[in-house]
């Protein structure tokens, strides 16, 4: 499609949502230096908010980020994705000269440097943005492959519900979500208690290749496992909540985590004495998860872990208190069509 210049001019609005990890198995090394990866990501309520706006021409895109400290704003992928969709834009733009510079707004409310995947939302929401904001469509493998340049996070995005991830992320095969979730019924909860420390992405893949990592492959069969039953469909909400301490223990890059942040591990330990339930690692931390039959119950989880922090009980690695939430996971949007339990 041409773009259209009659468009109005009103900032185009992106919700940008945090993922979780329920597997991560890291499968080798890659020849381009990646790791092939076979994990179940969720996406989940826990969203940034992105807002973009045409500029008048001859204008530069501006950034301006409130909420948590995303590091500084010209490194910030919202940019990068930006003019990685101007780049992609142009055959379909149509004039000489490129699309317009743009104004973007973000609130980071997913906290960084998490294992959230929170920059790879926002810079798969920005582009989504940058496009609607010029009026331009781009084809869905030109934009997968803009995407995965972005990050290997990238691509995961525009599923808009839980997938399958393989390869170093650019493999993506949509999964049907739990049976009997969102007929009426309880949904599952997480709880999110990420502390302020951060972990560097690629330090983790670092400490794995220097060999922090647990041997016999439970991960992958884990992350095989959950794959072929939400695929197949057979998995209820109780059925997932059953299977979390196998979950919980499925993720590769979690003794990683912990030796690049060695306090993660007296961190897990409060965390496992506090709740009494399997407690998971997100992507490569520090973000610990844990499941629960709804939202309400890792609401009231959400506030004891609150007050454990306030009284000492659970101490954080890192300079402020960490960041606690429950969430709901988003469930692909044809799951709300007719899915019974
Ligand atoms: O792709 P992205 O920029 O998000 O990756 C950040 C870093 O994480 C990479 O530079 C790499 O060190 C590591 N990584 C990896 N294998 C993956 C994904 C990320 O080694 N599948």
């Amino acid at each position: 499609m041409t773009a259209d210049p009659t468009r109005a001019l009103a900032p185009v609005v992106r919700l940008a949502p945090a993922k979780v990890n329920l597997t991560l198995a890291v499968l080798g090394t890659r020849p381009d230096g990646f790791h092939a990866l076979h994990s179940v990501f969720v996406p989940v309520d826990l969203a940034d908010r992105l807002s973009v706006a045409v500029l008048p021409p001859g204008a530069k895109d501006i950034l301006h980020v409130d909420g948590h400290d995303a590091g500084p704003t010209e490194d910030n992928l919202v940019l990068r994705a930006i003019r990685a969709a101007r780049e992609a834009a142009r055959p379909e733009w149509g004039r000489p000269e490129p699309p317009p510079a743009l104004a973007a707004r973000l609130e980071k409310r997913i906290p960084v440097a998490a294992g959230l995947a929170g920059g790879s939302s926002d810079a798969a929401a920005a582009l989504d943005a940058a496009l609607e904001a010029w009026g331009v469509t781009l084809d869905a493998s030109t934009r997968h492959d803009v995407a995965a340049r972005l990050g290997s996070d990238v691509p995961f995005f525009a599923v808009g519900g839980p997938a399958l991830i393989e390869g170093r992320g650019e493999q993506l095969t949509p999964l049907p979500w739990l049976r009997g979730d969102l007929a009426g019924g309880d949904r599952p909860g997480l709880l999110l208690v990420t502390p302020s420390c951060g972990v560097s992405t690629p330090a983790a893949y670092r400490a794995w290749d220097e060999g922090a990592r647990v041997p016999g492959g439970a991960a992958r069969m884990a992350s095989l496992h959950l794959a072929e039953e939400l695929r197949k469909g057979i998995l209820g909400v109780a059925d997932l909540v059953t299977r979390a301490s196998v979950l919980a223990a499925a993720n590769d890059l979690a003794p990683a985590a912990a030796v690049v942040e060695p306090g993660l591990v007296p961190f897990k330990r409060a965390l496992l004495r506090l709740l009494g339930r399997p407690v998971g690692v997100s992507g490569s931390g520090p973000t610990h998860w844990a499941l629960y039959p709804s939202h309400a119950e890792a609401q009231v989880a959400a506030d004891l872990v609150r007050a454990a922090v306030a009284r000492g009980d659970v101490v954080a690695p890192g300079p402020r208190e960490p960041f606690v939430a429950a969430v709901r996971i988003l469930a692909p949007a044809r799951a709300t069509k007719g899915d019974s339990a």
